[in-house]
């Protein structure tokens, strides 16, 4: 059973941990298919959104989630925050708690941002990405799409490719897709694959053909194309012929298989236009299961903090 304050990422979670997560986002999927979306699991809670960086998709779930289950959702802008006044992250933290907050949301560019965090609050703290290091709602709701597809996670093999090196969701991913008992293989240029990935029960796929043709899903990653000028990769052009998801290789896809992708996607750069409106591809149905995770995690981690 889930007995934490925090959600700071896969690494540390156990198996059975995952599984109750992922059991309570299917309940969750269920209130998000009625008409009428509102429950009470949250009334009188207070989630705050503290985001460091720009999102759509995670802000917006975590959002709804709180909303949804009848909880107060505060956003804090850091642009027109106390941030800009030189306040600590460990000073807003404490004002939070002053203001009775009871999960703090938080996405930084520091890894280990959260972790520092958590250490300091009474509210409980949810990583919605820390610089390389994680990004564990993400991988829930990926792991949550591939169970409710197949049933299982156990024994699917999973192909992610792309920038592995800077890629929260792919590190987060990598740890959760093994403690389900799948396994992972990944491929990008060999400047974007981390060292160790062998330590981490990893293989490398020779190529984009291969990383499809052995895989029951595949899953792209956003190039991050800031890094293209520190010449980490060739130019976008051929970045796309060579380590991208083209039309040509969609006759590689296993029938049965899952396109994937974290969100916000570079059309034509890791993926095309065609490939994303492939009926395997389930980018879309992803964002709604982001709600239901999320949901299942503010509904977990409120349960035995607070009277
Ligand atoms: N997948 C993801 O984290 O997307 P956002 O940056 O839009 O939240």
């Amino acid at each position: 059973m889930l007995k934490r304050k925090d959600l700071l990422g896969i690494k540390e979670l156990e198996r059975g941990e995952i599984e109750e997560i992922l059991n309570t986002a299917v309940e969750m999927k269920k209130i998000l298919k009625q008409n009428v979306k509102k429950v009470p699991h949250l009334q009188n809670k207070s989630v705050v959104i503290l985001f460091h960086e720009n999102s759509t998709r995670t802000r917006m779930s975590f959002e709804l989630a709180a909303k949804f289950m009848s909880a107060s959702a505060s956003n804090i802008s850091i642009a027109t925050s106390s941030v800009q006044k030189g306040e600590t992250l460990i000073d807003t933290g404490k004002t939070l708690d002053a203001l009775m907050t009871d999960i703090i949301v938080i996405r930084h560019s520091a890894a280990g941002a959260p972790h520092l965090l958590a250490r300091h609050v009474r509210a409980g703290v949810i990583n919605a990405g820390d610089g390389m290091n994680e990004h564990p709602t993400q991988a829930l709701l990926d792991m949550f799409t591939m169970r409710e597809r197949f049933g299982q996670i156990e024994g699917l093999t999973v192909g992610i490719y792309g920038d592995i090196l800077h890629s929260r969701v792919a590190r987060s991913n990598i740890y959760g897709l093994n403690k389900m008992g799948a396994k992972v293989k990944v491929f990008g240029p060999e400047t974007l694959l981390p060292s160790g990935l062998e330590r981490l029960g990893v293989k490398k796929a020779g190529s984009m053909e291969e990383l499809i043709e052995g895989s029951d899903v595949v899953m792209g990653l956003r190039i991050q194309l800031e890094r293209q000028k520190k010449g980490l990769f060739p130019s976008i052009r051929e970045y796309a012929r060579y380590y991208g998801f083209t039309p040509e290789r969609t006759r590689l896809l296993k029938k049965q298989a899952l396109v994937m992708h974290p969100g916000p996607v570079n059309r034509g750069v890791e993926i095309t236009t065609p490939v994303l409106e492939l009926s395997q591809s389930v980018i879309n149905e992803q964002v709604t299961n982001g709600v239901a995770v999320r949901m299942a995690l503010l509904f977990l981690l409120t349960r035995g903090i607070r009277p």
